[in-house]
């Protein structure tokens, strides 16, 4: 069962960068799902996505720079578009014609919302028409060109199936997520019974009353306080706390690097307006979370190097049963040519966290 690597969903969308992390002279490269990957802006700021290695010599294209456009190699300054077809080739002469259009470099489908740019992975070599193809992740409460008050992303030296497990795990808080300030004496756990329901691509936890010692929210969000967590294929974890003054969305995103790496993105939009200016103080709480979440999947790393199996007990380790059933139904589909149907079914989980 899971070792030290994970299957990648394909044909779906991943969460690539937050925009701001892409200027318009300077393309990024990064790796999602195993392929190497550039990003650059055109002309109009639409970001676009291409295969980062240059059809000329191989060179990965996010070392050049974006000219007009474009993407410019900075070996021999071959340019390439938004399409992946290359627009010039600086060495030809007159009479020297060649069919430009037809060298290429294999584009992604690209979306810029959310203050995120989601890359599609198709499941074959060439993405299917632009019709045919889904839409990424959408969010409750927000509008598409909101960007979020707090994002940060981390490295996970892990395959996404532990990562994605750690996100729906109910029951490591107590002995992972303790500090000073939060749960101190975490380990007194309590009965909790949480009422779960599948949705189009995942399951959600029903929307629920915050317990009232959490004053916080209270204080924050208003009276009658409530939330509702879902998880969805490839790899989202969203929760929608609301409250009768305000509202958090909270996104953890999960992008596969390749089969045993991934990287984590945690985002929050709010419509509370001072979380702007509090934002280096959330990001740094933010922070010390996640990497309470990666140090622990270090340490596994080390037993799993080892050969060591994991296991999933009732009811505490459900939702990664489910995960995987998800995952297996969405490989099958895929293979069988036809939608998919998720196969998860309405269930109370009990457990002691
Ligand atoms: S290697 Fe890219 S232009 Fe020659
Ligand atoms: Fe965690």
């Amino acid at each position: 069962m899971q070792g030290l690597t994970a299957d990648i969903l394909k044909g779906c969308w991943y969460l690539a960068l937050e925009s701001g992390a892409l200027g318009p002279a300077k393309p990024v490269g990064l790796k999602i799902a195993g392929e190497p990957i550039v990003l650059a802006r055109g002309a109009d700021g639409t970001p676009f996505a291409l295969r980062d290695s240059c059809p000329h010599r191989g060179i990965p294209l996010h070392y050049g720079r974006v000219k007009e456009g474009t993407i410019e190699c900075c070996y021999h300054g071959w340019r390439f578009g938004a399409d992946g077809g290359c627009v010039e080739i600086p060495s030809l002469r007159e009479g020297q014609a060649m069919e430009l259009s037809r060298i290429r470099t294999p584009a992604f489908p690209t979306r810029e919302r959310y203050g995120c740019i989601w890359i599609y992975l198709p499941r074959g070599e060439e993405a299917p028409a632009e019709a045919l193809i889904p839409e990424p992740v959408g969010l409750p409460d927000l509008a598409a060109s909101e960007a979020p008050k707090s994002a940060i992303a981390m490295d996970f030296p892990c395959s996404s199936d532990h990562a994605a497990f750690g996100l729906m795990d109910p029951t490591h808080a107590a002995y992972v997520h303790t500090s000073w300030w939060f749960k101190k004496d975490a380990r007194k756990l309590r009965p909790k019974e949480k009422r779960f329901a599948p949705s189009p691509f995942g399951f959600r936890m029903e929307r629920h009353a915050i317990p009232p010692q959490n004053v916080i929210y209270r204080w924050l969000l208003g009276d009658n306080v409530t939330t509702e967590i879902g998880y969805q294929l490839p790899g989202y974890r969203i929760e929608h706390i609301r409250g009768d003054r305000h509202w958090v969305v909270g996104l953890t995103a999960i992008t596969p690097i390749d089969e045993g790496a991934t990287v984590v993105h945690q985002l929050f939009w709010t419509s509370l307006g001072w979380v702007r200016p509090a934002a280096p103080l959330v990001r740094h709480f933010t922070r010390v979370f996640l990497r309470q979440d990666r140090d622990v999947v270090v340490q596994q790393r080390e037993g799993l190097a080892g050969g060591a199996k994991v296991m999933l007990i009732n009811d505490a380790d459900t939702q990664a049963r489910w995960w995987m059933r998800l995952k297996h139904e969405w490989q099958v589909a895929q293979a069988e040519g036809r939608a998919f149907v998720n196969p998860l079914r309405p269930q109370i989980l009990r457990f002691r966290s």
